[in-house]
């Protein structure tokens, strides 16, 4: 256990206890998910995922604040920016941004990559970034401070190779497969590296580019702000790095930066402007299988969950591997 100077080791136990019931926050999420995985009902699954993650978050005796979520108050019923969530009025008070299911298209389709996700920090620890689109660039802690937004693309990739002590062609970078990157996409391609095109799902991704053995070295391209907060605060955890730039791609985005005062879209974004606080907490668990994480598996009686938990205070990677057994006399049998 860690605490800093403010608080004491009684205050540091309680806070981290209540830190580490996220992780049933992300299980019910991935499980809710999970059971409509393949239906083709992306909008369903998201909103059932929703559902589950306020549900159990309501239970928490705490009062949190969503700064990352399900979009604007007239937009979303629940989870939505803005929106507090008050399980105890003396409680501890966080600022939670959430994504209870990213890549609502790869559990609609039972595609591999899809988590549901749940970033928390003291009040102001996470940037209330808009539901606009990121540049962004991200590495590991062994390319971190290799990298940078503005530099030209094989310049980042020959810096990387070398963090890994390896050639420009032994990195494979993942990028979203989409119009917007056949440029980096060619740009990748010149410089030699491999590249891992994905539907959806830069989250996860860039939390396995910050985990050595996945294979995984680099995620670059465009893709949403809000899970560019979320990734800052894995990697603040992980000793990753992310740069990141805000940006509009229709009129609609322009009018959401300027209502929130946000004139000066030429400015990098580092980690920790993304994701500044000092007791940020990471919960990701798996609703269908991914490089890092299992999805749910369901089993006569239960389910089982795979979860990545980690805490910048405590300085703790934790996977929790949970069975959740159901309420029926069914005979556990798991595998
Ligand atoms: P959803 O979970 O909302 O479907 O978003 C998935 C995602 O692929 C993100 O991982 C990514 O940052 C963003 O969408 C990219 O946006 P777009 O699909 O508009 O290119």
């Amino acid at each position: 256990m860690s605490n800093d100077a403010n608080e004491t080791s009684q205050a540091t136990a309680e806070r981290e206890t209540l830190e580490q019931a996220f992780i049933q926050v992300t299980e019910d999420a991935a499980v809710a998910a999970a059971h409509t995985m393949g239906y083709g009902k992306r909008d369903h699954s998201d909103h059932v995922a929703v559902e589950a993650m306020r549900e159990r978050l309501s239970q928490l005796p705490l009062r949190a604040k969503v700064v990352i979520g399900e979009g604007e108050r007239d937009q979303a019923p629940m989870l939505y920016v803005g929106e507090e969530i008050v399980g105890d009025e003396n409680g501890l008070a966080f600022d939670l941004a959430v994504d209870p299911l990213e890549g609502t298209n790869l559990c609609a389709t039972g595609a591999p990559g899809a988590v549901a996700v749940l970033a928390a920090s003291e009040p102001g620890g996470l940037l209330h970034a808009p539901d606009v689109y990121m540049d962004k660039i991200v590495v590991g802690p062994t390319a971190s401070g290799r990298v940078h937004l503005d530099a030209p693309v094989a310049e980042n990739l020959r810096n990387i190779a070398d963090a890994f002590k390896r050639d420009v062609e032994d990195l494979v970078v993942v990028v979203l497969e989409r119009d917007r990157h056949e440029e980096l996409i060619n740009d990748i391609r010149s410089a030699g590296a491999r590249i891992q095109l994905i539907g959806d799902g830069d989250l996860s991704a860039a939390v396995s580019a910050a985990v050595r053995g996945t294979g995984i070295h680099a995620v670059m391209g465009t893709g949403g702000a809000p899970e560019g907060v979320i990734t800052a605060a894995a990697m603040r955890c992980l000793g990753g790095e992310i740069q990141a730039r805000l940006v509009a791609l229709d009129e609609g985005q322009e009018q959401r930066l300027s209502a929130l005062g946000i004139t000066d879209t030429d400015r990098i974004l580092s980690t920790k402007d993304l994701a500044p606080g000092k007791r940020i907490v990471f919960s990701c668990s798996g609703v269908t299988d991914g490089e890092l994480l299992r999805g749910v598996r369901f089993f006569g009686g239960g389910s089982r969950t795979s979860t990545l938990f980690m805490s910048l205070c405590a300085r703790t990677i934790r996977f929790v591997d949970t069975i959740q057994r159901d309420e029926s006399d069914h005979v556990v049998s798991f595998y």
